[in-house]
C-alpha cells in the first residue's frame, strides 16, 4: 500500500465512527424522552491515529495490505454505563441491532487483565456507504462504567509514560486503585436501584414541565387572560410543592382544559 492512500483508505473509518456515535448517542434520546433508564450514560469514538497504526502493526508484523483485515480497531468506539450492570443491557441492545454484526467479545469483566483492566469488548461488522458503494468494515466497542473508564484513562497515561517498562512500585498502586475501583462499581451497585429512581423521577419532572408549558403558552393563544393567569398560579403553586404527584395531576387537568378549548374550537369552526 502507498502512503499517500492514508487518507482515503481512512475516510469511510470516519464516517463509521461517526455515524455510531450518533446511533449510540441517539439512544440516550430516547430513552429521556420515553422517561426510562439509560443504560448509556456517555459515548466517544475516535479513528485510531496513522501513527498508532504504523507502531500496531510493526508490533503484531502486520502487513500493509492485511491491515484492514487484522487491526480491528481502526474505528474505535467508547461506550461509558454509570454501572456495571448497564453493560450487559447495552451489550445484549448491539446483538439485537439489523446494522451491526459482532464478530468477536472479549469480556475483561470477567477475566481481569494482568494489569488490572476491566472492561467489555465487542468487534463488530458495520457497513457504509462510501461514493464507491457499499464497504463493510470493522469497529471495536469498549463498554466499560464511569469507574472503570477513570483507571484505563489514567493507566494508560502511565503506560505511555512508560513505555512499556513501568516500575514496579507504579504498577502496584495502579493495581491497588484497580482494585478499589472494583469496590467502588459494586459498592454503587448496591444503591443503583434508588439512584435510577431518583433519575427517573427527575427526568419525568423535567418533561413534565417541557409539556405544561407548551400547553399553557398554546393556551395563551385562545384562553383568556384571567384564566390563564390563574392556570399559571396554579402551575407555580404546584411547582414550589416539588411533587410529582401533584404535578402530574395538574398535567393531566391542563390536558382536559386545553381538549376543551379545542373541542370548542372546532364547534365554533362549523
Ligand atoms: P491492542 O492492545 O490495541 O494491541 O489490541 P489487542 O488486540 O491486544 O486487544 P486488547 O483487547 O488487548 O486491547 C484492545 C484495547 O483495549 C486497547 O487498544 C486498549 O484501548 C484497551 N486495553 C487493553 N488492555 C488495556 C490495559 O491494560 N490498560 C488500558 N488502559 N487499556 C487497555
Ligand atoms: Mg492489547
Amino acid at each position: 500500500m502507498e502512503i499517500q492512500l492514508w487518507r482515503s483508505i481512512l475516510c469511510p473509518y470516519e464516517l463509521a465512527v461517526k455515524e455510531l456515535e450518533v446511533k449510540f448517542t441517539h439512544i440516550i434520546e430516547e430513552c429521556k424522552e420515553n422517561d426510562i433508564y439509560c443504560p448509556i450514560e456517555q459515548v466517544e469514538g475516535r479513528v485510531k491515529s496513522v501513527s498508532s497504526i504504523l507502531e500496531k502493526m510493526q508490533r503484531k508484523h502486520i502487513p500493509m495490505e492485511k491491515m484492514e483485515e487484522e487491526l480491528e480497531d481502526i474505528a474505535g468506539i467508547r461506550i461509558i454505563c454509570q454501572f456495571e450492570e448497564d453493560i450487559e443491557t447495552v451489550a445484549s441492545m448491539i446483538q439485537k441491532r439489523s446494522d451491526m454484526t459482532i464478530k468477536s467479545e472479549k469480556n475483561y469483566l470477567k477475566h481481569i487483565k494482568q494489569s488490572g483492566y476491566r472492561s467489555y469488548h465487542l468487534i463488530i461488522y458495520y457497513t457504509v456507504d462510501t461514493i464507491n458503494g457499499p464497504k463493510k468494515l470493522q469497529a471495536e466497542i469498549q463498554i466499560r462504567t464511569m469507574a472503570m473508564n477513570f483507571w484505563a484513562t489514567i493507566e494508560h497515561s502511565l503506560q505511555y509514560k512508560y513505555k512499556g517498562d513501568m516500575p514496579e512500585h507504579v504498577a502496584e498502586r495502579l493495581s491497588n486503585a484497580a482494585d478499589a475501583i472494583n469496590a467502588l462499581d459494586h459498592e454503587m451497585s448496591s444503591v443503583r436501584n434508588e439512584i435510577m429512581d431518583a433519575q427517573n423521577s427527575s427526568q419525568m419532572q423535567s418533561n413534565l414541565v417541557k409539556d405544561i408549558l407548551i400547553n399553557i403558552e398554546n393556551l395563551y393563544k385562545i384562553a383568556n387572560k384571567r384564566e390563564i393567569m390563574k392556570i399559571q398560579d396554579e402551575f407555580l403553586r404546584v411547582f414550589r410543592t416539588k411533587d410529582l404527584q401533584q404535578l402530574k395531576r395538574f398535567h393531566r387537568q391542563l390536558d382536559i382544559i386545553s381538549e376543551g378549548y379545542r373541542a370548542q374550537a372546532v364547534y365554533h369552526h362549523v
